[in-house]
């Protein structure tokens, strides 16, 4: 990546990583790290698949079980963050805000290859002990399909420049203007 030059160009390159991350597989920004806030107040992490990034709403989106502990989660305590390194573009992306979930429509359920389908269902549910890993049977449950989206109320961006790092943060709040922060 090029040295950002202003404000605007460094928000530009975010959201052109993340868009890429939706679309090209081998994209740094297609396995983001989504945390969230555990029910035992701990933070929790994981990773997931990008598949939707929304520049001018500010929205990230991503597809998951809803019988998964993230989902009992957000419920709880919508606060999340996305993590991206892309390690060629050496930039971090931090965007925060808050994590909702719904259910997938019929045209969305349409869409998920015929192979992905199966890890929306299976018995027991996610995190649930099993004997040995036999002991789960996948399923499709059309019902379990879930879409999660994830609110950015700040990105808070820092990209290892060779000369000097940088480092911006870019709020809802503010239009997502900007403004420079110390690395
Ligand atoms: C490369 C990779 C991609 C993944 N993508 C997703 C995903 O898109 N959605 C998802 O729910 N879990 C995905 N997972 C599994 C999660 O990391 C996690 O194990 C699972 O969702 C259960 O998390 P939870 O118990 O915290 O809800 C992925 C795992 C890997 C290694």
């Amino acid at each position: 990546m090029d040295s950002p030059k202003d404000l605007d160009a460094f928000r530009n390159a975010v959201w052109q990583r993340l868009s890429r991350g939706v679309a090209d597989r081998r994209a740094a920004a297609r396995n983001p790290v989504l945390s969230t806030v555990g029910l035992d107040g701990a933070a929790k992490a994981r990773v997931v698949v990008l598949r939707g990034a929304d520049a001018s709403g500010g929205r990230l989106e991503m597809h998951t079980d809803a019988e998964s502990q993230k989902v009992a989660e957000l419920t709880r305590e919508p606060g999340a963050t996305a993590l991206v390194w892309d390690a060629r573009a050496k930039l971090q992306i931090r965007a925060e805000g808050a994590l909702q979930a719904r259910s997938g429509t019929e045209q969305e359920w349409d869409r998920v290859p015929a192979a992905a389908r199966r890890v929306y269902g299976g018995t027991p549910h996610p995190g649930k002990a099993i004997a040995a890993p036999a002991a789960f049977a996948p399923s499709e449950v059309p019902a379990r399909f879930c879409v999660l989206t994830l609110e950015i109320a700040r990105l808070d961006v820092l990209w290892l420049g060779p000369e000097l790092h940088y480092r911006a943060v870019f709020e809802r709040g503010d239009d997502w203007a900007g403004h420079w922060v110390a690395p």
